[in-house]
């Protein structure tokens, strides 16, 4: 079936800052226990790019979270449905997250991080849209800021349709 949906942020404008990013993080995280910690689903695209931009030696974990909300309302009451397999503590953790919408999700997962005892928390987004922000969560590194529009592809669902698109894009109403 045809998809329309229209673009967004092009699939080569995403790889530039995806690089630019990946450099970035090599240079702060040079000599330390760096770990990757990909918030699943929607983040597993953009993690798959970032670390194949870091040239450090790291990990990689998994975090599978499941937001609880009135419909398509981010409460930001979050099940974990996939823990990390190894501790972090001691670590120097990056949580990598597609979007940063309201806050609340990155807030609650900063909250359970750090009784993991890493050495630090960090934030890695693709995407924020600071029109929605109901609770300021720090955003140490962030690929772009858009406007309060619905985006799906590059991971990011609409019904968990759309993830692999490999650009950011809009549905259009009628599709
Ligand atoms: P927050 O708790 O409101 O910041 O929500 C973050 C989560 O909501 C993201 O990790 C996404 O899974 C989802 N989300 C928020 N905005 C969008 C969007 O525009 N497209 C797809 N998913 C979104």
């Amino acid at each position: 079936m045809a998809t329309n949906v229209s673009t967004m942020i092009d699939a080569d404008r995403i790889a530039q800052r995806v690089r630019e990013l990946g450099a970035e993080i090599t240079r702060d995280y040079a000599g330390r226990n760096l770990v990757l910690v990909c918030v699943l689903k929607g983040s597993f695209v953009f993690t798959s790019d970032l670390a194949r931009n870091i040239d450090l030696p790291m990990r990689v974990e998994f975090l599978g979270v499941r937001s609880y909300g009135e419909g398509t309302k981010s409460s930001g009451v979050v099940q974990i449905t996939h823990d990390l397999t190894k501790p972090v503590e001691g670590d120097d953790v990056l949580i990598v997250e597609d979007i940063v919408d309201t806050g609340l999700t990155i807030a609650h997962l900063l909250d359970l991080l750090r009784t993991r005892k890493p050495a630090s928390v960090k934030v890695c987004a693709l995407l924020h849209k600071p029109a929605r922000t109901r609770i300021q969560v720090p955003i140490d590194y962030l690929g772009f800021t858009i406007e309060d529009k619905f985006v799906v592809g590059y991971g990011l669902d609409w019904a968990e349709r759309y993830r692999n698109l490999p650009f950011i894009g809009l549905v259009e109403s009628g599709s």
